[in-house]
């Protein structure tokens, strides 16, 4: 099913999507991903507004099944087949009143790509049928933007803090790995780690039955992660319970950009429609772009993702430090500070970007999930940023290039940026549907 180089990527794109196809929405890849995730759908719906509009509304549609009372809407919404009975139990929302009772779902959210992708889905609709689309969707997207503000955001600061690394969309990243070694290790990982028996792990891990060990996040992490989860299960995903005892919440970066972007879509609906947003979920959304600032290093010029806790940046680099540019709201100075990071051939300039860590990063690894792969769905949010800011040559480059791996590599999860080997998993959606975006068939 992957050989694509006879046909071309639009061909393979499409014969991907079709085959992760689930009728309402879309897995991630087959054996790997079998349930529905919150930013992957997004990217997806993305996609597939160039093959079948109807489809790509179908998708995001989908996603509201999981949405909790209090707006929440979860990475996850499990497959409901009694093969998936151990990932159900494992998250147990039911244990929090607000969760929906008709599907299982996590207990926390992903980056909210959401408004963007109503918006972007909607630019393909004539104004009538754009207006009852996103009087559709209107009230569920301002509830998860209400649900955020009211949840994540308690000092009213403007940054919204993540309770867990996946939340981050970027699983493994340094920024989070570096505050688990330094906060939330449990003792007995930690004497697992030195006596070396991580290896007896194995048995639990679906990914790594998938895909080589050494591609994805490691065994220390992947238990410290779940150990984390158990925290939060503790506390019924209650955020302000987790919040006053936690050592291990962070302001993220990624999520914060992606977040003031999707306020840019809110109002964009919002006043497409005529529906004036509430007062109070305005002065909040006010907030987050000034308080991009706050997480700026004038010394090194860059931004970090900051502890919630110590109130300290933390200082490992990674894509999320190009992010800025896709939020569209710093100043162009800045912007064009960023774009040459992303050329720089000591950070991001690899020969195949964009790496997930720059290349001179301890932690970089061309394999390692997101230590150092390049995914195709940072790449659209770079180009999507680069595009608004008018970096025209800098899109066509990155553009041609992302275009150039995914036909010659195959619809993978993630490449090495070195040599664009192929990893992760084989026929992955999101890199699938960005290449259609990438191609603009329509
Ligand atoms: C991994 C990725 C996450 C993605 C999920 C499904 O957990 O880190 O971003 O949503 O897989 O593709």
């Amino acid at each position: 099913m992957t050989k694509e180089a006879d046909t071309g990527p639009l061909e393979a794109a499409k014969r991907v999507l079709k085959h992760n196809d689930r009728r309402l929405w879309t897995v991630p890849a087959s054996d790997i991903y079998p349930h529905q995730w919150l930013w992957d759908s997004c990217f997806i719906a993305i996609g597939l507004r160039h093959i079948d509009i109807e489809r790509a509304k179908t998708e995001l549609n989908s996603l509201l099944r999981g949405q909790w009372q209090n707006g929440m809407l979860p990475n996850m919404i499990f497959d409901s087949g009694s093969a998936y009975r151990r990932d159900r139990q494992l998250w147990r929302s039911w244990l929090n009143p607000y969760a929906p009772h008709d599907v299982a779902t996590s207990g926390i959210t992903q980056p909210p790509m959401l408004a963007d992708a109503i918006v972007k889905v909607g630019e393909k609709l004539k104004l009538p049928q754009r207006r009852s689309w996103y009087k559709s969707m209107y009230p569920a997207l301002v509830a998860y933007h209400e649900w955020i503000y009211g949840e994540r955001d308690p000092h009213k600061e403007g940054l919204a803090v993540l309770l867990h690394p996946y939340e981050s969309g970027l699983d493994n990243t340094p920024p989070w790995i570096s505050e688990l070694r330094k906060h939330s290790m449990p003792w007995w990982i930690t004497l697992i780690e030195r006596l070396h028996l991580d290896g007896l792990i194995n048995i639990f891990r679906r990914d790594t039955r998938h895909v080589p060990p050494g591609q994805r996040m490691s065994n220390i992490e992947a238990m410290a992660y779940w150990a984390a989860l158990r925290r939060l299960r503790r506390k019924v995903y209650n955020s302000e319970a987790i919040l006053s005892r936690s050592l291990f919440a962070v302001e993220d970066l990624a999520f914060n950009c992606i977040l003031i972007r999707a306020n840019a879509r809110l109002k964009q609906i919002a006043k497409t429609i005529g529906k004036p947003l509430p007062e109070k979920l305005l002065a909040d959304m006010a907030r987050t772009e000034a308080a991009l600032e706050q997480l700026w290093d004038p010394d090194s010029g860059q931004y970090y993702y900051r502890s919630f806790v110590s109130r300290k940046l933390i200082y490992q680099t990674t894509i999320a430090t190009l992010l800025p540019l896709y939020a569209g709201t710093i100043p162009n100075e800045r912007a064009k500070h960023l774009v040459e990071l992303l050329k720089h051939r000591k950070y991001f300039g690899a020969s195949w970007p964009v790496p997930s860590i720059p290349l001179d990063s301890p932690y970089f690894d061309p394999y390692k999930y997101w230590q150092g792969p390049t995914w195709i769905n940072t790449n659209w949010l770079i180009l999507d940023g680069l595009d608004r800011y008018g970096f025209n040559k800098e899109v066509d480059i990155l553009r041609a290039r992302t275009l150039q791996l995914v036909s010659q590599k195959g619809m993978n999860e993630y490449f090495s940026p070195l040599n664009g080997q192929p990893a992760g998993t084989p026929n992955f959606s999101w890199t699938a549907a960005l290449t259609v975006d990438l191609l603009k068939p329509s």
